[in-house]
């Protein structure tokens, strides 16, 4: 893997003697998406806006593109484009203004043809002459992105890109994310949202309390911790799981009484199903409904992070 970021013991003690960050050591590949998951004040906006230049390192190394953020600060912040988690937009402005105003910031020339194609693709081409004003949350939102994305940066960061957002706007993230990342941009999103995670990710990475506890490939990660679940939706409810049932592994009585839900380990194969359904089939009890999937990282994370742990 080559690293487009290479993050070395990178440690942030803020000014008011609070320990944000504490040795975290990671590297991002090119073109992948990698996503930074923990819950509120893990330190995941700090660990961006050090790699970003807005918030200064107390030690550590960062590299962005083999550039050190510090000493050839300008090279690094070029490759970069960062939606930050506020929103903070000149409201007066037009849509294609603001942006066209980032990409001047960077000393890019002009380019009409590039604008078009950047709102356009952000679905702003129609509101290109509207003022921030007039925009919906989601829409300036978007507006976020395209300021971001103006300079054309190798890799772009978004922080909680779709925190207040609706499903559907939502789903039009993550196509756009996906579609960035086809075009060769390398992106680093932090969320609370494991599902976006679970759907986004290449490699999830996981923060709690300015550590960085584990980084791996969501794939293995899932495979590794992920259970599946059978959910059976019965005829009629049972008052209590039957005798009959009650062999290893054993499901749960759910929804009062009216659905088991049986995990089993993902690599099993269909087993633990299979001896289930053949149970319920010898017990004589009826179901109208069989359903199954992989239990989700939020299990993983909570099981790694514990609940409510700030
Ligand atoms: N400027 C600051 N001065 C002092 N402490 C700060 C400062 N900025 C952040 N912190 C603290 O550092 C910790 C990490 O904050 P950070 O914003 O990085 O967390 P986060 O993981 O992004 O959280 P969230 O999910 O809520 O956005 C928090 O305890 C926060 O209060
Ligand atoms: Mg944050």
């Amino acid at each position: 893997m080559s690293p487009v970021i290479s993050i070395k013991d990178l440690s942030k003690v803020y000014s008011s003697g609070f320990k944000a960050l504490d040795r975290v050591s990671l590297d991002v590949a090119k073109g992948e998406i990698f996503a930074l998951l923990g819950p509120n004040g893990a330190g995941k906006t700090t660990l961006i806006s050090i790699v970003c230049g807005t918030v200064s390192k107390t030690s550590g190394t960062v590299l962005v593109g083999g550039d050190d953020n510090v000493s050839a600060w300008r090279r690094a912040r070029t490759r970069i484009g960062l939606v930050p988690q506020e929103i903070s937009l000149d409201i007066f402005s037009t849509v294609a203004n603001c942006v066209r105003f980032s990409r001047g910031l960077f000393g890019k020339p002009v380019d009409a043809g590039f604008l078009e194609g950047l709102l356009k693709d952000l679905s702003l081409w129609d509101k290109r002459a509207a003022r921030v004003v007039e925009l919906s949350g989601g829409m300036k939102r978007r507006v976020m992105i395209a300021k971001a994305l103006s300079h054309e940066p190798e890799i772009l960061f978004l922080d909680e890109p779709t925190a207040g957002v609706d499903v559907n706007l939502r789903r039009d993230m993550w196509a756009l994310v996906r579609r960035l990342r086809d075009r060769g941009v390398t992106i680093v999103l932090t969320t609370h949202y494991l599902e976006e995670a679970e759907e986004m990710a290449d490699r999830v990475g996981v923060v709690d309390k300015g550590r960085l506890l584990l980084v791996e490939d969501k794939a293995s990660l899932m495979r590794r911790l992920g259970k599946r679940r059978l959910t059976v939706t019965l005829a009629e409810p049972l008052p209590a799981l039957p005798a009959a049932l009650d062999g290893a592994p054993a499901p749960r009585l759910d929804d009062g009484g009216r659905k088991l839900a049986l995990e089993f380990d993902a690599g099993e194969g269909g087993g633990a199903m299979a001896a289930l359904l053949g149970r319920l089939d010898r017990a004589g009890i009826a179901y109208v409904d069989l359903e199954t999937g992989n239990s989700s990282l939020e299990d993983i994370f909570v099981g790694l992070v514990g609940e409510g742990t700030r």
